[in-house]
């Protein structure tokens, strides 16, 4: 079946497929904006573009993969600590590097859109940046108003210390809209205020497309030398654990703001992710811990795991299955709180380990000692926890109403 893959951002911004490149080292030149387009990603975010010298050069080293044989494996779960700060290109070189790699695209014919990021100091710079890199070219300009590493005692209005402030959060995105014909997009911190209230003070100071949500801020301490690993500091801490997170924010954005763009992110790590974003109503997707680790191949394989789902389930089109999953997120109200199930052990499958046992908060399993223990029914809650635990899947349940 031909798929399209086509998402409306905005009237202004339609993307060939739902995965964007990150605001990252992936996009940190011309070259890269051109080479993420070229592995067929709908989109990329240039890395943040600033005036700030404290955040333009980087520390070394910066990066940490934690399980790192989980994620070269793709297997679930690893997690990325890192302290990439922003983009040691100046403004005025990111302009030129921006219409380099716009006359590149359109010489090479290549699909999808270039987003910059960028983050003033204050409100001037926020100003000036919106002007040049809307005259660099871009199609549309996303605020960082979520970098973990930008302190508050810094007093720099931008990133996550900027995203503290709702004032301050309304007056960037006033200055930005007044200064561009660009659609604005507005990045959300996990950090500090609740993520839909920012995104509900973004979106009615003018933001156009929100973003949710960017990485956490983290501190890895090494317990034998009892000091920071690497490079000594704090750093974003973020990684596949992220996804329910990022998803439940971007399910309760969705909800409260329905009309709203939203591009789901953190912890996006295959076209399986993908659609779950989409299936809580995500317009499109951004990933860039993923695209770090295994290359820009990977976008390719990513969004053939996402034909392949689609196929499967029989949708030609992202919208076919945008907020699909919305209907079924029970509220916690309507739970059933009904014991409905008799959970029971599988002898045949049991390998005494005594998981269950331990685990059990209700004292419902039986020690029968070298015999498979025994679940009683009365005492059982119906909690899940001895099914979801057993590591050799030895217990089951079944409906009893
Ligand atoms: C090494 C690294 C550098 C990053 N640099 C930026 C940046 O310059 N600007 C920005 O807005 N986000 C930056 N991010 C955040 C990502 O764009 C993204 O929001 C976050 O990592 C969550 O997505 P992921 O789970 O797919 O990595 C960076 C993330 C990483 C891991």
């Amino acid at each position: 079946m031909p798929l399209d893959l086509t998402v409306v951002l905005h009237r202004n911004l339609v993307l060939p497929n739902p995965l964007i490149i990150a605001s990252g080292p992936s996009v940190k030149n011309d070259k890269d904006i051109v080479r993420g387009l070229e592995s067929g990603a709908g989109g990329v975010v240039t890395k943040t573009i600033t005036y700030s010298a404290v955040h333009q050069v980087q520390p070394k080293p910066r990066m940490y993969v934690v399980d790192k044989h989980n994620a070269l494996a793709r297997i679930k779960f690893y997690s990325f600590y890192s302290i990439d700060l922003m983009s040691s290109y100046t403004p005025e070189q990111w302009v030129d590097m921006l219409r380099r790699a716009k006359s590149e695209i359109a010489r090479k014919k290549l699909e999808g859109v270039v987003i910059a990021s960028i983050a003033g100091r204050n409100y001037e710079e926020w100003e000036k940046l919106t002007k040049l890199v809307t005259e660099g070219g871009a199609d549309a300009i996303e605020l960082n108003l979520s970098c973990p590493h930008v302190e508050p005692a810094q007093k720099e209005l931008m990133g996550r210390a900027a995203a503290y402030d709702p004032e301050v959060v309304r007056n960037i995105v006033r200055r930005v809209k007044e200064n561009t014909h660009l659609p604005v997009i507005g990045k959300l911190t996990p950090h500090g205020a609740n993520p839909v209230d920012l995104a509900k003070t973004m979106v009615n100071a003018g933001v156009d497309i929100l973003v949710s949500t960017a990485r956490f801020q983290g501190l890895i301490i090494d317990v034998e030398t009892m000091r920071p690993i690497l490079w000594g500091g704090t750093g974003g801490y973020g990684g596949p654990w992220q996804l329910p997170i990022s998803l439940v924010w971007t399910y309760n954005i969705v909800r409260e703001l329905p009309e709203v763009p939203v591009i789901g992110s953190g912890g996006i790590a295959s076209g399986y992710d993908i659609a779950r974003f989409i299936l809580v109503g995500a317009r499109a997707t951004q990933a860039c811990t993923t695209i770090l680790i295994h290359g820009y191949e990977i976008v390719n394989a990513m969004l053939n795991e996402l034909k392949e789902w689609m196929n499967r389930h029989g949708f030609s089109r992202v919208d076919d299955f945008r907020g699909r999953a919305l209907s079924s997120i029970i509220p916690i109200d309507k739970l059933n709180r009904e014991k409905v199930y008799r959970y029971m052990v599988l002898p045949e499958k049991c390998k005494v380990c005594r998981a269950c046992i331990r685990a059990c908060p209700y004292g419902a399993i039986e020690d029968r000692g070298k015999a498979p223990p025994v679940i009683d029914f009365n005492k059982c809650d119906d909690c899940g926890l001895c099914y979801s635990l057993c590591p050799f899947n030895a217990i089951k349940y079944e409906r009893i109403a």
